[in-house]
């Protein structure tokens, strides 16, 4: 008994796969198994692999439809949903998330008409996309506070969020999540290793982004 008992050790210890019918009522035990093998281990077959279960491919992406009115927390959990987040965030239960992170448009326009030129003389191009755009500083502080309330609605009392921004934008960030009531515990300062150069010569470089926790 014991010398089979070694056998069928070492035989798994070296990986072979060996058949192992398992009979409760025998004496030959290995580790919390009780098992026999009739044919060791001059015979050794297969060990059946264990039957992974095949998993449905699971669906990381949703893509939203003006037709869903409201999502439930367990079709959106661990998932992306792709579309105009501040249309979805409505549709999302109240108090549902732990932490938020959100980096908005900055609102990088060079004013209208005006050109930034690089020492060289060649010219600097802002954000040209739409959703950077916004009519002046009234316009990005009222889509901030939107954006804000709206978050605020899905956070559970004890969620956090993090907001990214720079020098241009992150001040008013911050004014208005105090005013509507979040509480900073932390600036956390991204430094950048390789930043807008400074083109002109005549100011700092600035080399950070600020992250309002
Ligand atoms: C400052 S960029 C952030 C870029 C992003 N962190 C990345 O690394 O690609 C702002 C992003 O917000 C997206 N955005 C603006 N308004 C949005 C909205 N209503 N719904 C979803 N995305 C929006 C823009 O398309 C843009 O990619």
């Amino acid at each position: 008994m014991k010398t089979k008992y070694k056998k069928i050790k070492k035989a798994i210890t070296n990986n072979k796969r060996i058949k192992l019918n398992i009979i409760k009522d025998e004496q030959l035990a290995f580790k919390s198994l009780v098992v026999k093998s009739t044919k060791l281990p001059s015979k050794l077959t297969t060990i059946q692999p264990i039957k992974t279960v095949t998993q449905k491919p699971i669906d990381l992406v949703i893509e939203d439809k003006p037709a869903k009115e409201k999502y439930e927390l367990v079709e959106i959990l661990n998932k992306i949903i792709l579309g105009d987040c501040l249309k979805i965030m409505e549709k999302m239960p109240a108090e549902c998330v732990d932490m938020v992170f959100v980096d908005p448009p900055y609102f990088l326009q060079l004013p209208a008409g005006r050109k930034l030129l690089r020492w060289s003389g060649t010219e600097v191009n802002g954000v040209n996309e739409q959703w950077d755009v916004f009519k002046d500083f009234e316009d990005y502080d009222n889509f901030t506070k939107n954006y804000l309330t709206i978050i605020k609605r899905l956070m559970k009392p004890n969620a956090t969020i993090w907001v990214i921004g720079m020098y241009h934008n992150i001040h008013r960030v911050g004014k208005i999540m105090q005013d509507l009531g979040f509480w900073i515990l932390n600036d956390v300062i991204w430094f950048k290793t390789n930043p807008m150069p400074n083109w002109l010569g005549v100011r700092f470089t600035n080399a950070t982004e600020i992250l309002q926790i």
